[in-house]
This record gives structure tokens, C-alpha cells and sequence, in this order.
């Protein structure tokens, strides 16, 4: 952790009442005038820092900016996800970075993380399209033990993740649209890609890529997703703190990341199950050119939907495009 992040940290903790520079000084083990020079650039970037003699420092606000120091500063105790994190202003796509550091042999759990993207990629090769500085754009790199097969797993995790901190964070209660689209009624409020590097029988590396759509307004939508895209900000009425948002994304990921790894994937199956409101409908699957309608009655092990044809087959459907009745239409897909 850097000294900037590790500053951040104790002011957090501390809250309204502050801390001395004498004591700052001490906990990170370098002069007071080090911890005034590490102040001094904190502000610049933005954050309102207090300095008084009867409380110490005092942080009394943060800048609308995702900043990895800052980030890493909010995390509580991470296991994997978030040991590294690494913040761009503007990239072609973050999965595209993350997939670099995944070729290099960077160890899993790091996060990449953009205010803008330029080609941000969506599933089914679609475009992300979202404005700079409101929203989340995210990726993880993970090397999970598991068969290719088995990655829509990954997928699940990281649209039931995605519901829980937005839980934690607001009063909103959003659902998941199989595989991957966390959504608030009818509007999507967040999409997951997952891009995996793998051999026959296994995956070399995975990247979690996550849009989640916090402070853009309607304007910041192209016309043609008006309909189907929405954001924190449009459901609340009130802008969300995004800092608070990404770094709850990431514990969350973290924590459901350890169930996987611990082989205890059923717990994350019975959450997504719960909070997923395609089951139970009648949908349609769109997959290249083929159809398929039915009643989604579940999802297997490997986070596959089973869906009931009228003939009654189950089909297992491990990709493709969803829409809830049987005319095939596209719907809810932030993606141009
Ligand atoms: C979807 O089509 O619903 C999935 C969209 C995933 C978008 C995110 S934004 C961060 C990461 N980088 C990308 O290029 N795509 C993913």
C-alpha cells in the first residue's frame, strides 16, 4: 500500500475526529513534515483536507474521482480481489488492459478501472457506450481452478456481486437477467463480460469485465437506449458517491470470488437464483441464429439456464441473448 493510501486509511477510520500529524507520523513511521508533503498532494488531486490544532487532520470530502489510492484506502480486509488496482483516464477497454496484465502473468485478484473507454466491448460483440467520470468501468483478472465450462460461473458472481453492493449502497433492489444483466424493472442498470484464455480442459486466465451505470443522466444515453438503460442516479434522484459504489463492487466480488474458490459455488448459485428474474418466464433465446423458446425453469452447476420447450426438452442454454415472452425480440441490452 502506497503512503498516500495508507494517509486516506487512518483519515477514513478516524471519521470527524481527526487525527495529529504527530500520531499520522508515527503509525507510517516517517517524519511529520512527510505526512504534510503527502497532504499537500492529496489536495491537489481534490481531497478537501482539514488541518487544525484541535482536531488534527481531518478529511471532509473526497473528489468525484475513481483514484487507486483511494480505492485500495476503502477496502476492508480483501483477500484477492483488489490487491492491486490500477486507475486510467481513458483506455480502449479495460478487459483489453486486464487481458495484457492476464498475458504477462500478473497475479490474479488485480482490477483495472477507466473513466472513459474509447471501444468498450459488450457481449455478443457489442459496444459499452457510457460518458466519461459517471459511471463504473472495471475488470478483473482471475485464474480460477475451473474448466472452461465451468467460467459462466464467474459471470453469475459477478452480476450477484454486482446487486449486492448496489444493496448495500442504496435502497434499491435490482434484479439479474440471465446471464449477466443487473437490472431495476425493465431498465439495465449494469452488463458483465467475461473473456476467458484457456486450454482444453482449463481456464488460464479469466477477465470479469463490469459497466455498472451510477451518476449518467438520460441525456447521456444515445436515443436508441433510452428504453433500456438506466443508472443509480435515474432510479434515486440523487447523485451516488462512486467511490463508495466501486469500492463495495469490489468486497463484494472478493467475498463471493473466496466462496468459489473455497468449492462452495452452490452458495453463490442460491443467491443469483434469488435474485434472478428470468426464472419462472417465458423467454426466448437468441444465440447467432438460432431460437430457442421455452420456460426458464433454472440454472445448472455451471450457471447454464435450462429452459423448457414446448415439446417438453429441457434445453441447457449457456449463451445468447434473452427476452422475456416468446417474440425473440431484443431487449435490455446497453450495447449498440
Ligand atoms: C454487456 O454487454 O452487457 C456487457 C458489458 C460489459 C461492459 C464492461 S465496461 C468494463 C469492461 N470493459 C469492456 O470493454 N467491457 C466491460
Amino acid at each position: 500500500m502506497t503512503s498516500d493510501a495508507k494517509i486516506l486509511r487512518e483519515l477514513y477510520r478516524v471519521g470527524d475526529g481527526g487525527i495529529s500529524g504527530a500520531l499520522l507520523a508515527e503509525r507510517m513511521e516517517v517524519s511529520r513534515a512527510a505526512i504534510w508533503a503527502r497532504i499537500e498532494e492529496l489536495r491537489k488531486l481534490g481531497f478537501e483536507i482539514e488541518a487544525s490544532p484541535h482536531h488534527g487532520y481531518r478529511l471532509l470530502q473526497s473528489p468525484d474521482l475513481l483514484i487507486g489510492d483511494d480505492l485500495m484506502a476503502r477496502l476492508n480486509s480483501v483477500q484477492t480481489i483488489g490487491r492491486q488496482i490500477q486507475v486510467f483516464r481513458e483506455t480502449a477497454s479495460t478487459n483489453e488492459l486486464a487481458e495484457r496484465l492476464g498475458r504477462d502473468g500478473v497475479d490474479e485478484g488485480a482490477v483495472v478501472i477507466s473513466e472513459f473507454q474509447t471501444k468498450g466491448r459488450g457481449r455478443l460483440g457489442r459496444r459499452w457506450v457510457s460518458p466519461g467520470g459517471k459511471g463504473l468501468l472495471m475488470s478483473v483478472l482471475l485464474r480460477p481452478a475451473l474448466r472452461p465450462p465451468e467460467a459462466t460461473r464467474l459471470t453469475a458472481l459477478g452480476a450477484i456481486a454486482v446487486v449486492r453492493a448496489i444493496e448495500r449502497c442504496t435502497a434499491l433492489r435490482p434484479s439479474i437477467k440471465w446471464p449477466n444483466d443487473v437490472m431495476l424493472g425493465s431498465g439495465k442498470l449494469a452488463g458483465i463480460l467475461t473473456e476467458m484464455n484457456a486450454e482444453t480442459d482449463r481456464v488460464r486466465y479469466l477477465i470479469l469485465g463490469i459497466g455498472l451505470n451510477l451518476n449518467q443522466t438520460e441525456p447521456d444515453f444515445p436515443p436508441e437506449l433510452h428504453d433500456i438503460s438506466s443508472s443509480l442516479k435515474m432510479e434515486t434522484g440523487e447523485t451516488v458517491d462512486r467511490a463508495i459504489l466501486t469500492a463495495a463492487v469490489i468486497e463484494e466480488l472478493d467475498r463471493y470470488y473466496g466462496k468459489i474458490q473455497a468449492g462452495a459455488f452452490s452458495d453463490v448459485a442460491a443467491e443469483w437464483q434469488q435474485s434472478c428474474s428470468t426464472l419462472g418466464c417465458q423467454v426466448s433465446v437468441r444465440f447467432g441464429e438460432g431460437l430457442v423458446c421455452g420456460l426458464a425453469e433454472g440454472i445448472d452447476d455451471d450457471g447454464a439456464l435450462l429452459v423448457r420447450t414446448a415439446s417438453g426438452i429441457v434445453q441447457r442454454i449457456t449463451g445468447g441473448d434473452v427476452s422475456l415472452g416468446n417474440s425473440g425480440d431484443r431487449s435490455a441490452t446497453q450495447g449498440l
